[in-house]
């Protein structure tokens, strides 16, 4: 008799899905037989890292038979100094992901609430579910904004968390730093508030120095190399926080979470902050010709902060097909709930006007076909 392994699994492993990323370029090319596609489906830095975090990386190469910094030191202290806080404050992660997970699991469990965004970015309520808690979706006020009094009205004496994308991913709004500690101040205080600000360089002139600005005693910044730094697959992620709640946090970290390729990548990269906020303005800049393109066309699904953009169109999952078939892989929004977008991520200048004479092709085959049958 075979053996039924879901029921040998911890009970909340029903309610599991395992998180769906943007299309690999690789599965892509081998789908369509193609030579060539271009990735706009996982809010990368089409850029790069900066060259001296490949130098970096390529120096410490050689040293990877030994384990790194279990504690990763030298970050932690150039992070602090970064942010001006004291390296106990920082915690570390493989991606923010993790760095978010480990959050959940240590404060959640079963019989606790965590409180989130409908929409907000999926990891919350995974990571929620997988750690046993209730997730406590709320509903976006206008389909996209957190509704933030509604959020504050979700809090009782069960939850234990709150998380905030800001800007949010997919929906790309943003909330000022004023409005998000007006909400900060309506939670009780011995709630773990999660700020995530993976897209926060891209927005660092509107929003201000958030680890600074805002206040809450459970309030956790989380932050990212994986957008504006261009170390995606280095896998490095931080939050600022108490330093007693890092060191609740750092029990549940495997010990050598940031690889060693990755410590000094990360590293590196803060030494050309110069160099990373070049490419950020470049991304602002191409994102801005995105929006006001896809504007002209009709096919705008606001105005987003970070570095992606939304195209909205009935048939987008068709556009998507479409878009495919001439190597272009952009990021469907049905699992969020928002079947008629996607997620178009800023690309380099080039990238961006392919995907726009691409785009219009599609929208124009779309219409004649619309045409010859009605
Ligand atoms: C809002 C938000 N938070 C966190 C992450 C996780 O990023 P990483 O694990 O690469 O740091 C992402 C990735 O897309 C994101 O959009």
């Amino acid at each position: 008799m075979s053996i039924d392994w879901m029921a040998r699994a911890v009970p909340q492993t029903a309610g599991l899905y395992p998180y769906v990323p943007g299309k690999p370029v690789e599965t892509l090319l081998r789908e369509k037989g193609l030579s060539r596609a271009v990735k706009l489906a996982s809010n990368e830095n089409p850029y790069g890292p900066s060259p001296k975090a490949i130098t970096a990386m390529c120096n410490a190469a050689a040293g990877v038979h030994r384990y790194p910094d279990g504690d990763a030191n030298a970050l932690k202290v150039k992070l602090a100094a970064l942010h001006h806080v004291s390296r106990d404050q920082v915690l570390l992660g493989n991606g923010s992901n993790e760095v978010l997970e480990l959050i959940i699991r240590t404060f959640a469990g079963a019989g606790d609430e965590v409180v989130y965004s409908q929409r907000g970015f999926i990891v919350y309520a995974l990571a929620a579910q997988a750690a046993g808690a209730t997730g406590v979706p709320v509903a976006e006020a206008d389909g996209r904004s957190h509704d933030l009094d509604a959020m504050a009205a979700a809090v009782n004496e069960r939850t234990k968390l709150v998380c905030i994308a800001n800007p949010n991913n997919p929906t790309g709004t943003l909330h000022s730093n004023i409005v998000i500690q007006s909400f900060l101040d309506r939670l009780p205080r011995n709630v773990v508030v999660i700020i995530d600000e993976a897209y926060y360089e891209f927005v660092a002139d509107e929003l201000g120095d958030s680890v600074h600005d805002l206040k809450h005693p459970g309030l956790m910044i989380s932050r990212t190399f994986s957008k504006a730094y261009g170390l995606a697959g280095c896998r490095i992620g931080y939050a600022i926080a108490d330093s007693r709640i890092t060191a609740l946090v750092n029990r549940y970290r495997e010990p050598f979470n940031l690889n060693l390729l990755a410590q000094h990548a990360a590293l590196a990269a803060l030494d050309d902050r110069d160099w990373v906020m070049a490419r950020v303005a470049d991304t602002n800049a191409g994102r801005e010709k995105l929006e006001s393109a896809l504007t002209e066309m009709g096919l705008s699904g606001g105005r987003c902060y970070g570095n992606f953009v939304l195209l909205r169109h009935a048939q987008s999952s068709e556009i998507v097909r479409r878009l495919e078939d001439h190597g272009m892989i952009a990021r469907p929004l049905a699992p969020y709930g928002m079947a008629d977008f996607l997620r178009i991520s800023v690309g380099t200048a080039e990238e961006n006007a392919e995907f726009l004479t691409v785009l219009t092709s599609v929208i124009e085959s779309l219409s004649e076909q619309e045409n010859a049958a009605s």
